[in-house]
């Protein structure tokens, strides 16, 4: 990494990419704090600009004032830089009006539409239904003595939950579990998995829009009507749906594997694999603090000048939200203590107007804790089928999971 820089000075940017970040982006980000102090300059693909917001006070303050710190890429100052076929365009969201790219009013109808629908959602069902799925997918690989933890079950499972909750049929949930990941896998398939995915959205809309029934999509056409006197057309709510599909599907999935993976590596969880719930919550809270699935957000652009820790911010300049750098600001994590029991302060479902809707989050953990208690349940002798060292993870500057967990076992037979 080039030096940081000496005071009046412009830093050098540095490419949020590399070895080091693919392999150990926590040790990336300590050497960014210590270079650049809270707020370092980026580079993403095809050297573009960006602000990495690596300060837990700084991200507060950039997601607390969303009127400084806007969620309208339209203010972008590189938008005459950036290619066609940028392979970030999708998280930047141009060319989207979901509730993720709304801001202000529109934006509080929205997330009032999302939350409405959401919060209605029975706990009991929805366990139930995780249970069926999580159930079904250990069915399909018990018998063989071995599984990818990632492949064969985390990368399926919480899609398959949330496309039963939002009105789906059973037949349609492995055409969007397909569909989902060769979108967010970003390869020769991703165009064909999103027009899929909205494709299947406009339908159900459609559908429901013809004939109610007891479903996210329907309450959403509900209360879209008449929420905040901003009647939500078809084509918004299907908007919002497929963010409500991809933000998530795959953070839930990095969850419940990043789980996985501290409960078979770390001795003070594998000790206690059989052991009680406890150890689940335990191990799940700290997969927040430490290895959280959604380690970058893209994003918030400034809407004029301004200072953020040391920088100075021009107008229209992008800034991520480094969660995961966040997280482990020696600022609020004292000398290896702050690992708090059931303290969650971290940054993991981001702060202000845009942070993931209360009610999101308990379906995330109602799933990703039902997907790692029914493995442990059915497959009690789990172990790692490869040494730790050799796990790989996703390289995304965006999510942060692991490609594959090989695991071992003793076979058992379905139960289904
Ligand atoms: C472990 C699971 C999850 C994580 C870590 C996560 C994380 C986040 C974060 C960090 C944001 C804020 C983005 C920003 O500030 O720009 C967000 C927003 C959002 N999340 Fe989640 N999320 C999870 C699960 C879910 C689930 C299951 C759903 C839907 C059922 C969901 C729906 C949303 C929506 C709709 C937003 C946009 C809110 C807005 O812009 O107002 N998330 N999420």
């Amino acid at each position: 990494m080039t030096p940081g820089p000496g005071p009046g000075h412009d830093p050098a940017p540095v490419p949020l990419d590399g070895p080091l970040f693919r392999s150990e982006p926590t040790a990336l980000y300590r050497e960014l704090r210590r270079e650049y102090g809270a707020v370092a300059p980026v580079l993403l693909d095809a050297d573009i600009p960006a602000w990495l917001v690596l300060g837990y006070r700084e991200l507060h303050q950039v997601t607390g004032d969303p009127v400084l710190f806007s969620r309208d890429c339209a203010h972008w100052n590189q938008w005459d830089r950036v290619p066609d076929d940028w392979p970030m365009l999708p998280m930047i969201g141009r060319g989207h009006s979901s509730v993720l790219h709304t801001v202000g009013e529109h934006h509080r109808a929205r997330v009032a539409v999302v939350n409405g629908a959401l919060e209605a959602v029975d706990p009991f069902e929805l366990r139930a239904h995780a249970e069926r799925f999580a159930d079904e997918l250990v069915d399909a690989v018990c018998a063989e003595g071995g599984a990818d933890l990632v492949a064969h079950y985390a990368a399926l499972l919480p899609v398959r939950v949330l496309a039963t909750l939002y009105g789906f049929t059973d037949e349609q949930g492995p055409g969007l579990v397909a569909a989902l990941n060769d979108m967010v896998d970003g390869d020769e398939d991703a165009i064909a998995g999103e027009l899929h995915v909205a494709a299947s959205m406009a339908r159900l809309v459609a559908d429901r829009a013809a004939r109610p029934a007891d479903d996210v999509v329907s309450r959403m056409l509900a209360s879209g009507r008449t929420t905040g006197g901003l009647a939500l057309t078809h084509e918004e709510i299907a908007q919002d749906l497929i963010v409500m599909m991809t933000a998530g599907h795959q953070p839930t999935a990095g969850w419940i594997g990043n789980s996985l993976r501290l409960m078979l590596t770390d001795e003070r969880f594998a000790a206690s694999l059989l052991g009680g719930r406890r150890s689940v919550a335990e191990a799940m809270n700290e997969v927040l603090w430490e290895d959280t699935p959604t380690q970058n957000v893209a994003g918030r652009w400034a809407s004029r000048d301004t200072r953020l820790g040391e920088r100075a911010v021009r107008a229209g300049d992008l800034l991520l939200l480094g969660i995961q750098a966040a997280n482990h600001d020696p600022q609020v994590r004292t000398h290896g203590s702050a690992l708090p029991g059931g303290n969650s302060a971290h940054f993991s479902f981001g702060h202000g107007e845009h942070r993931c809707p209360f009610p999101a989050r308990e379906i995330a953990e109602v799933v990703a804790r039902t997907a790692v208690e029914v493995v442990l349940d059915r497959l009690p002798d789990l172990d790692l089928a490869v040494p730790a060292a050799a796990l790989t993870r996703r390289r995304s500057p965006w999510l942060s999971s692991l490609t594959h967990l090989p695991v071992r076992f003793t076979p058992t037979a379905p139960r289904g």
